[in-house]
Formats: C-alpha cells, structure tokens, sequence
C-alpha cells in the first residue's frame, strides 16, 4: 500500500499496533457497522493519504446515506456503545456511525488530530477528547450551542466552563474520572489501620510497614504505593496534585502569574522523589497508568493513586484484589488536598460535512438517557449532577462517593483552559522538569528554576472564557 512515510509515519504506527488482523468489519446488532481492526486502519490511512494528497474525501457510504465517522474511543468502549444506547439512535434516525480505534497516549492523540484538523479534513466527524483539549483545539470544533435542545447547564458547571471557549461551547463532557487513592482493606486490617492514611507522611509510613511485612512473608515483589511517574501527561497530574497539597499553587493562575519556583514545590516533588525505590519500585519512573494498575489488581501493590475508572477494573473477575480494596480521597499535604479532574468530552469538527447529524449524535451521547446506562453498564462516572443523586447509579458506581464528598475546592482542574493552545508546551515543561526530579538527574531548585524561565518564554496570554 503507498503510503507517505515522512508525514505519518507516526501515525501508521500507532495503528498498526492496534491492527488485529482478520477483523475487517464486525457486524453487531444495532449498530450496522462497527468498524474495527484493520477495516479502521485503512480508514485513517485513507485520511491521512487524502490530507497529503489534498484528495477531496474519503467516501464510505453510497451517496445519500450519511455515515458519521468517530475518533477516539478504544476497542471495549466502541463495542459497549450499541447495547449502551446507541442502536436506538441509528434506529431512529438513520444515520450510521462507525468507529476509528484510539491510539497512543494523551499526547500522541493530540498530535494526530490536530495534523487532521489542521488541513480541514471533513472526516472524522466527531472526536472523543481529553479534558485538557477543549482550549487547545477550539478553533476547528463546531460551536454546539446553536445545536443544543438539551439545557448544557446540567452538565458539572466546571465541566461544562471547561467546554466553553470564548463563548462557544465546543465540546460536550461525556464522563468524568476522578482521582482517588485505592487501598487493600485486607492489608490494612492485617497491620492493624483502622482507616487509610490522611496525609502524604502517614502513607510513606503505612507503605513502608506493610511493604516490609508482606515481604518478610514471602511476597518479594510487594511494593507499598503505585502511581504514574512516566515523563507524559498523567505525570502533569500527579505532581500538581503534590505542588497543591503542599501549598505551592497550581502552576499558573488565571491572571497569568507562574507557581512552579517555590519552596513547597521543591518539598513536594523531593518527597515524591524519595518513595522512589523505597515504597515505590525504582521502575516507578516509567509508569503510565497500566502499569500500575497491572500491580495493584495483581496484588502486589498496598496502595495505588488512580482514576475512578480503575474501580472496575480492580472488581473484575481476573483482578487478584477484587474484594479486597476500596478508594478514598487523596492524602492531604502541608497544603492541604488537590485531586486531579480528568475525562473525557465528545466534539465535532468545524470541517464536517454533516455538522446537524454530528451534533445530534454528541448530543444523544451525552444525554441522561446514556450517561445513565453507561454509568449503570460501564461504571464510568456521569458529568450530568443529576445523576449524583439517581440510587440506581449510585449503587452501580459506588466510587462517586469520593467525588460527591470532596470538598469543590480540593478538586484540580490543569491549567488547559487558561494556557489554551500552549498547554501541551506547558505540560510537556512541567512533567519533564518533575520527571527529571524524580529520576535524579536535577535537584528540585535547579529543575524548578529552569522550568520556571521555560514556562515564562511560552508567552501565555490567559484565554477568555
Ligand atoms: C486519564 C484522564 C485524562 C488524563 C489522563 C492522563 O485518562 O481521564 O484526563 O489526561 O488520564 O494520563
């Protein structure tokens, strides 16, 4: 197959990884086709040749029959979707959709959506995206609000703040995911804690105690505390929640002031470094959020930071802990708590060909009706507050508790909304200066100094709201 190698190398790549051969296009029921597998590879790859090529499109479906094309969800997710609702949409309004598997981390997605969306390219027609994204890519999403029969203002206000962008509102949340710190309650009551650690210094403690037990015992590779140290953004997530704990701000404020350079933020990230290879494995540095799943739910792990969409995953039948764990909030600082807000939001591109049929469809998606059923299916955490108060989702996901219990304030949203179009940059500073930190090729003064000039070189202009 030709293919223009010095552009999207990077982007073949990725795919390919996720190819499964033999899986051209898998029929379900409802969904009239889900495409998956190297049926979707052929479909991106046919994006990116046309982008090159400048070829005008990429044309799936006889003329007449509008085929919407989706980014960004993973294999499981796509495939939940139809039994989650999304059959009845195609049902009743004809409209066909299929799927682009994700790739990459965070930041590897950005890179090949913003290629695609950069050339104006028509197809995908609507994006899953990151929480962080909204302000980064608002220029090429469509402004849902004149779409919008749904009252949006029933979406998490900061969620939905988030998704505006110089009064357009470019995305709709779709699900939230909330930090919390997943504890063996089992290993607890072993060691005799009657409850899971409130600060950063009763974890280094508890950790240490029941990480020297379990391996007296037997267990040799028993770690005390799992978290997500990879230089990539999930490290951006983790050091911020360790900078606000200890009162060392939140990188830069809304008036463009820069918090990195201060005492309490050099403590902070030298008490991180220093569970390094003591309650954390030394390999800790190069964990994403996989990683340390795999050792939580394989029980080998005490405590572990997370998202609230790790809860199912640890209470699935092949996890090794799947009774014996709960969540809390995270433990308080000097500074007192920060937890990171992540998730994910559904967008349209400006360049679709079919910008009613796309909004509709992120509409329904994000509707009562959906968020609900995946909530109750799926366990992924509603973005409509209603939904905080529906019994049958809070039996479904108990998790929400941690979030509808912490304090607002204590909540962390990344500073994408004020960087806009420079978080990546900013982000991308920030996780390599702690990364360097926690690997000990800089002391945290030297880092932070240098991180600081770098951030100030980024020129950032707060963006409106
Ligand atoms: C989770 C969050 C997302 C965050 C990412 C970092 O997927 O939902 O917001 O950017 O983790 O790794």
């Amino acid at each position: 197959m030709f293919w223009p190698r010095d552009c999207y190398g990077g982007v073949k790549l990725f795919l390919l990884d996720r190819a499964r051969p033999g899986k051209k296009c898998l029929a379900l029921s409802g969904l009239q086709r889900l495409s998956l597998g190297t049926y979707s590879v052929c479909a991106l790859l046919m994006i990116a040749g046309a982008v090159r090529l400048g070829a005008p499109l990429f044309a799936l479906e006889p003329a007449g029959k509008i085929t919407l094309t989706v980014a960004g969800f993973g294999y499981q997710a796509a495939a939940s979707l139809p039994g989650e609702g999304l059959s009845e949409f195609i049902r009743d309004t004809g409209i066909q959709v299929q799927f682009l598997p994700s790739w990459g981390n965070s930041a590897d997605q950005l890179e090949v959506i913003l290629r695609t969306l950069d050339r104006h390219f028509p197809a995908p027609d609507v994006y899953r995206i990151d929480v962080i994204w909204p302000g980064t890519l608002h220029q090429h999403l469509l402004d849902l609000g004149p779409y919008l029969h749904n009252d949006p203002r029933q979406h998490l206000p900061e969620l939905l703040k988030n998704d505006t962008v110089a009064g357009r509102i470019v995305s709709l949340p779709f699900y939230l995911n909330a930090v919390m710190l997943f504890y063996r309650t089992d290993l607890l009551k072993k060691y005799g804690y009657r409850q899971p650690p409130k600060s950063w210094d009763e974890l280094k403690k508890m950790a240490a105690r029941i990480q020297r037990g379990e391996r007296a015992a037997g267990h040799s590779s028993f770690w005390g505390y799992v978290w997500q140290g990879a230089a990539y953004e999930g490290l951006t997530c983790n050091a911020l929640e360790w900078q606000a704990s200890f009162g060392g701000g939140q990188i830069i404020d809304p008036d463009g002031t820069i918090h990195v350079n201060n005492p309490q933020t050099a403590r902070a990230f030298r008490t991180a470094a220093s569970w390094v290879g003591s309650i954390s494995p030394p390999s800790v540095v190069s964990y994403t959020e996989p990683d340390s799943l795999n050792v939580f739910r394989s029980g080998n792990a005490a405590f572990m930071r997370y998202w609230s969409s790790g809860y199912r995953a640890n209470k699935s039948a092949s996890s090794k802990v799947r009774e014996q764990f709960n969540v809390t909030q995270l433990p308080t600082g000097p500074g007192g708590r920060g937890q990171s807000v992540g998730g994910f939001q559904l967008a349209v591109s400006r360049y679709s060909a079919h910008p009613r049929e796309a909004a509709e469809l992120v509409q329904y998606l994000t509707s009562s009706k959906i968020e609900k059923s995946r909530a109750v299916q799926e366990g992924y955490l509603p973005t409509l507050t209603q939904l905080y108060s529906d019994a049958e989702v809070l039996k479904a996901v108990p998790e929400a508790a941690v979030f509808a219990n912490t304090r607002r304030e204590d909540w962390i949203a990344r500073p994408s909304s004020i960087a806009a179009a420079k978080y990546s940059a900013l982000s991308k500073n920030y996780y390599e200066a702690v990364h360097r930190i926690l690997t000990g090729q800089s002391s945290p003064e030297k880092a932070l100094d240098d991180l600081e000039r770098e951030l100030v070189d980024l020129k950032i202009q707060p963006a409106g709201r």
